[in-house]
């Protein structure tokens, strides 16, 4: 029995619990699109039982979808039945039945992915001053005043560093590799609450704590630790790999990993011992904790829960 047997989609290809009316939907404008999903915007009558209607976010597959992604959005239904975490996107619920597409109903974050906030928050170029432990982003594009509205504060960057340690220490606990963790798969509900999404390819692990992913699918190159690059292996640990790719982006406030690498070059680079530069603005603390993601053995990398400390010590001296 494999992992991924056991989030089969035959015991719950009619969950009650979750069922939804299709007729209580109305889907609005799309978020979000990859090649064969799709995310919508929607108002969701009485998800509440509240007698209201609830703006939510609705993912379905496109029309070129095969059984095989058809597979990966069930399997993602199930992953986020089991869990219930504030820094994780809330299920609400589920259109499952016959005579429509399957739809997934998650909570709506009004602020969009994480990639696109932070490039929002730049202009032009990035720079930084340079308070004692305490750097300060800002913009450079012209006078002081402009430069102070815009700027976001390391605290604040620090904060959503620490908030996808927290969920990710949350779905390693509950036994679950996300696989796909990057800046565009985290979202941001009101209050800047970091919510972890995208489960497509998440796995549960029942047996040991690796998932062999068997053939080679589409895969995010550049997030990806080195044994799953050479050997396919997915464990919690390849997970922190990722995650020290995501701090990377926050500190460069949402920048493309390995500029001007090719995908294919990458993994020769990081088995010859490279690994991405120190990005201006970003505290040399900060860094080491991404260059410690970034061991060669997965053994030699923090856990989640080791991760959260980190940032809460650092955290704590911005105070
Ligand atoms: N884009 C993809 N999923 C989303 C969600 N749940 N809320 C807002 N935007 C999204």
């Amino acid at each position: 029995q494999s992992a991924s047997d056991s989030s089969n989609t035959s015991k719950t290809m009619s969950d009650v619990k979750w069922e939804f009316p299709r007729e209580n939907l109305i889907l609005e404008e799309t978020l979000g699109e990859g090649e064969f999903g799709r995310v919508m915007k929607a108002q969701a009558w009485n998800i509440t039982r509240q007698q209201e209607y609830v703006t939510v976010a609705v993912k379905m597959l496109k029309g070129n979808g095969t059984h095989a992604e058809e597979m990966d959005l069930f399997s993602e239904f199930n992953m986020l039945k089991e869990v219930c975490h504030p820094n994780v996107i809330r299920l609400l619920g589920a259109c499952t039945q016959k005579g429509g597409p399957l739809y997934i109903i998650v909570e709506y974050a009004d602020l969009g992915s994480l990639r696109c906030f932070l490039r929002k928050t730049r202009r032009l170029e990035v720079s930084y001053t340079c308070q004692v432990g305490n750097p300060t982003y800002f913009v450079d594009g012209g006078d002081i005043s402009r430069q102070q509205f815009r700027s976001i504060p390391w605290a604040e960057l620090l904060s959503f560093a620490w908030q996808i340690a927290n969920g990710m220490s949350y779905l390693s606990n509950m036994k679950l590799i996300h696989r796909d963790l990057a800046t565009r798969n985290v979202l941001l509900a009101s209050g800047k609450v970091v919510k972890i999404s995208d489960f497509g390819l998440s796995r549960d692990v029942y047996e040991g704590e690796t998932y062999l992913k068997r053939s080679k699918g589409r895969v995010p190159v550049k997030w990806m630790a080195i044994e799953s690059l050479e050997d396919n292996l997915y464990t919690f640990k390849s997970d922190v790999w990722s995650f020290g790719v995501v701090l990377w982006e926050i500190a460069t406030l949402g920048a493309t990993p390995y500029p001007g690498v090719t995908p294919e070059r990458l993994f020769q680079l990081l088995k010859a011992g490279y690994r991405m530069e120190k990005p201006n603005a970003c505290s040399d603390e900060l860094y080491s904790v991404m260059l410690m993601c970034w061991r060669e053995n997965p053994h030699d990398r923090p856990s989640f829960k080791v991760l959260v400390t980190k940032l809460d010590q650092m955290l704590l001296q911005t105070m």
